[in-house]
């Protein structure tokens, strides 16, 4: 046990109350904040000065608690984020503004960039965006783009409008003014404290045989509660997402396969656990040689990861349609590359965590998620329970963007609550997210394109190996998605398009926002600029000539009769197009080493499940005393299903969106709503929540016997409706209630029409299509090889604005990410395993961006809408890797673009 730092305890005063906490030698302020005091709204998130999500004020100062050590605040006045909104008028006004602006989307940044912004805005009531970004550029997001954020602090005119919060409505995030008070749980904010923590223990090494010692005795010296490894998994010893692909072993068994794979497990107390030292664990390692790239892994000698996975190859992908190499033979110009990108971290602010306990013979599970059904079958298979004897609650979310479909604490906490009866906790350390987190596939593309002398395209051969690392997770969906995207948004007659994910001994690469399009789409559409540059053809023209149009064909033979809105993108960015260009050419007469460049380039994405059902289930119900519930189970990981679904119920009952209760995902009683991915909860989820309002809305008009367009008014007990034959009431405390206390009540399920896919990958794969255009002017400086974007404009269709907030926060946040994967994010096993190596866009890298919004309305879509989520990062490599050429005159092949690669590829194009 650790000895006190003294006898007595330390007092300062914490948000306008006296404190004093017994420290402990080495302690951090967070810790003590968090665990010692309750306050929970100190968010860590690398706890390394790195992220910014711990900040604090420190006698009015800005401070990362986890940097301070706790005893400085001796006699000093600490204060959080939840103090501020309580007690600053400052902070309350700035909360107001940040709902009204959307600035916070997951929200676990929040409490960091409120706390640097009340320091700034009592000195600086006015800021500019200089001082802004300045005072907050220390602080993370993940999620906005941080575009929002400095309106919400220089107290830009509102967006949101005070409303019904009906479909098209502005309204703010339902769920915001938790996320701005702090208030709102993550899966680190639930235990209890004090409770047992677990430590993973891990493979030092891309590759090594082990062999477990003593454990148990190591165990007992120790003062532990329980050790667990591969012989406590009563059920399977692996897990996946793909049927037939769960290979993963919650513990290695004998040989890891990846730096960073679990193999064991320490549970005990926290200052127990925190005395020990991994590298004493009797475990021996034996070192092997490691499949570092796909080359090595595909070589005929190569050692094999998986049994039956010939030469590494885990899975294939292929669509073909008419005769490309027909086409290619006739065609008057071809272009062709092999481009190559590496891992890119999803660099969530919130790492892995949660919280586990056995609740009546049950093992409940709360933890941050995007699948919560699926973590429970995840868990009905390694604990080897029946479903009914495990309980999924998700906590707040905080960022995820595709890595927090797998199951990650999940296993280790129920297995630690099962073995030892007690609640148990489990946070991931930054380095520990990164090492084992799923990453974005590297990639290593070759393509070849012909188009005639008319700028129609004649004939396309894409193939792309995609590296899925040592374990399944994604890999096959990337695989198959790949290939019936590959084209872009284009009327590709004569294609073929082959994908493959190979292993290695590298993390496993899963889903990240877009499935391996954004990869395949900086390939195609840098050779659609440069095929229109061999063609003579202006690059924005070139694409609207061959965009795909109702009526059209896909490459999958696919054919929409409406709702193709890809040429309403293209050509909302024509001015732009135009005017950027004479002035870029301006600049670039005026300066001889800094030049810009503009860049356009285009995306589509099919929302949902590919050829798979992907049913969604909503629920809701009235009680008597008027309370209209809704059971929304789509994980809102920032992205705003809580507010864009509920807008869509409201819709369809008539109600207004304050008036419904939420009741959020929780396996026992809100019905699976299938997972938070592939841009499907506003479309699947979205149209549950239209037939499940429309048929409340049904039993009410029925039992009123009113028309159909009556106006619904309800209150305390009754609702009342309102036709042209006159006003009527229900009486709702005369209906029975069910067992859930609903008087009336609904579920409907949607799930999208698709047809498989044939061996040539024709059929219809999605039921609908988003699609998107980006503009991007750069600066780079040749000298140097430094890139600055200056500006984006963002057209998306998204069939319905639903909340065109929200789509605007979506856009935002996709071009961040979009940014970061084209310019400076390079994840190195074992080198960038933190957010001071691994760079992130921060607030200085993101320039203004205008979102135009197309809505081609989707006959399949809830009112219209599409899917978003993905399509909004993928033409934003592509676009600037474009304007990089124009500014230059040279073609990058390999990302990320930083300025050593930058540099050394001009030094080559002038030697
Ligand atoms: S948690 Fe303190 S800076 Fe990241
Ligand atoms: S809202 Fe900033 S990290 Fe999610």
């Amino acid at each position: 046990m650790n000895k006190a730092l003294s006898d007595t305890p330390t007092p300062f005063r914490l948000n306008g109350r006296e404190a004093a906490p017994m420290l402990f030698p080495g302690q951090r302020l967070s810790e003590v904040l968090r665990e010692g005091l309750g306050q929970r709204d100190v968010k860590i998130g690398c706890d390394a000065g790195d992220c910014g999500a711990c900040t604090v004020l420190i006698e009015g100062e800005p401070v990362c608690a986890c940097l301070t050590p706790a005893h400085q605040v001796a006699g000093r006045e600490v204060e959080t984020v939840q103090g501020l909104h309580a007690n600053d008028p400052v902070a309350a006004k700035l909360a107001q503004s940040f709902l009204d602006h959307g600035a916070a989307q997951c929200g676990i940044c929040t409490p960091g960039m409120m706390v640097s912004a009340v320091a700034l805005l009592r000195d600086v009531p006015e800021p500019t965006e200089a001082q802004v970004q300045d005072a907050l550029g220390g602080v993370l997001c993940r999620c906005t783009g941080y575009r929002k954020i400095i309106d919400a602090v220089m107290g830009a005119p509102s967006v949101a409008i005070a409303t019904a919060g009906k479909v098209g409505d502005a309204v703010q995030h339902l769920d915001g003014i938790e996320k701005v008070s702090a208030t709102v749980k993550y899966g680190d904010d639930i235990a209890p404290v004090g409770c047992l923590e677990i430590l993973v223990i891990r493979s030092p090494h891309a590759r090594a045989v082990f062999e477990i010692g003593d454990l148990e005795g190591f165990a007992q010296a120790a003062g532990l509660d329980a050790v667990l490894t591969a012989e406590d998994v009563k059920g399977q010893n692996n897990f996946g997402v793909i049927p037939g692909f769960e290979d993963q072993p919650v513990f290695a068994e004998r040989e890891t396969r990846f730096r960073g794979e679990a193999v064991a497990a320490l549970i005990g107390a926290r200052d127990v656990l925190r005395a020990i030292d991994p590298e004493m664990v009797p475990i021996t390692w034996t070192e092997l040689p490691a499949l570092q790239d796909m080359d090595a892994a595909e070589d005929q000698k190569a050692d094999q990861l998986h049994h039956g996975r010939e030469n590494n190859v885990m899975c294939t992908g292929f669509v073909t349609c008419g005769d490309p190499n027909a086409a290619l033979g006739r065609a008057h110009v071809i272009v062709e590359g092999r481009f190559e990108s590496g891992f890119v971290e999803h660099a969530y602010i919130e790492p892995e965590a949660g919280f586990a306990e056995v609740v009546n013979g049950r093992v409940e599970v709360h933890a941050c998620t995007q699948a919560p059904v699926m973590d429970l079958e995840g868990l009905e298979r390694v604990l080897g329970l029946d479903r009914s004897d495990i309980r999924v609650v998700p906590t707040a979310t905080g960022g995820g963007f595709g890595s927090k479909l797998d199951m990650s604490v999940q296993p280790y906490l129920a297995l630690a609550a099962l073995k030892t009866g007690k609640r148990v906790r489990l946070c991931y350390t930054r380095t520990e997210s990164m090492q084992c987190s799923t990453k974005r596939h590297p990639s290593d593309i070759t393509l070849r394109i012909g188009a005639d002398k008319t700028g129609n395209l004649c004939g396309f051969d894409f193939c792309g190996r995609f590296d899925t690392g040592a374990y399944a997770s994604w890999g096959p969906t990337v695989a198959n998605r790949v290939p019936v995207h590959a084209s872009g948004p284009y009327r590709v007659a004569d294609y073929i398009a082959q994908a493959k994910g190979v292993h290695t001994n590298n993390p496993p690469s899963g889903a990240f926002r877009g499935f391996g399009v954004p990869q395949a789409a900086i390939a195609q559409e840098c050779l659609f600029d440069d095929l229109a540059e061999k063609l003579g053809m202006d690059a924005l023209e070139f694409r609207v000539l061959n965009a795909l149009d109702n009526g059209v064909p896909t490459v999958c033979g696919q054919v929409f009769d409406q709702g193709v809105g890809i040429k309403a993108c293209l050509e909302a960015l024509r001015f732009a197009w135009t005017e950027e260009r004479a002035g870029v050419e301006a600049f670039n007469a005026q300066n001889d080493a800094v030049k810009r460049g503009v860049g356009i380039a285009s995306g589509w994405y099919g929302c949902g499940n590919t050829s798979l059902p992907n049913p969604s289930a909503i629920k809701c119900g009235i009680r008597a005393d008027g309370t209209v519930v809704l059971h929304q189970g789509a994980m809102d990981i920032g992205q705003g299903a809580n507010t864009v679904i509920t807008q869509i119920f409201a819709t369809a009952l008539g109600a207004e969106v304050g008036q419904i209760t939420l009741v959020g995902a929780d396996t026992d009683v809100t019905p699976d709503a299938g997972k938070t991915s592939a841009s499907r909860q506003t479309f699947v989820s979205g149209n549950a929540a239209r037939l499940s309002g429309e048929a409340l809305r049904a039993m009410i008009l029925e039992r009123l016997n009113v028309a159909e367009d009556a106006a619904l008014e309800f209150s305390a007990g009754e609702i009342q409706a309102t036709d042209a034959g006159g006003a009527r009431v229900l009486d709702l405390s005369a209906l029975e209630a069910d067992s859930d206390g609903y008087v009336l009540r609904a579920e409907e399920s949607y799930d999208p029409p698709t047809k498989p896919l044939d061996k040539n990958g024709q059929g219809h794969p999605y039921a609908q299509f988003g699609y998107a255009a980006h503009l991007a002017v750069v600066e780079v400086d040749t000298a140097l090889g430094t890139v600055t974007p200056v500006k984006f404009i963002a057209a998306h269709d998204v069939g319905q604005a639903i909340n065109p907030m929200l789509v605007e926060g979506q856009v935002h946040g996709g071009i961040a990410q979009g940014l970061g994967m084209a310019l400076m994010e390079e994840y190195i096993p074992g080198r960038t395993e933190n957010l001071h190596d691994y760079l992130i866009p921060t607030f200085g890298d993101i320039p203004p961006i205008e979102t135009i919004i197309i809505e081609e309305a989707d006959a399949h879509g809830p009112y219209g809408a599409k899917g978003l989520g993905e399509h909004v990062l993928i033409p934003t490599a592509p676009a600037i890797l474009n304007a990089i050429k124009h500014a230059t005159g040279v073609r990058l092949f390999k990302g990320p673009a930083i300025p050593s690669v930058v540099h050394a590829t001009l030094k080559k194009s002038v030697t």
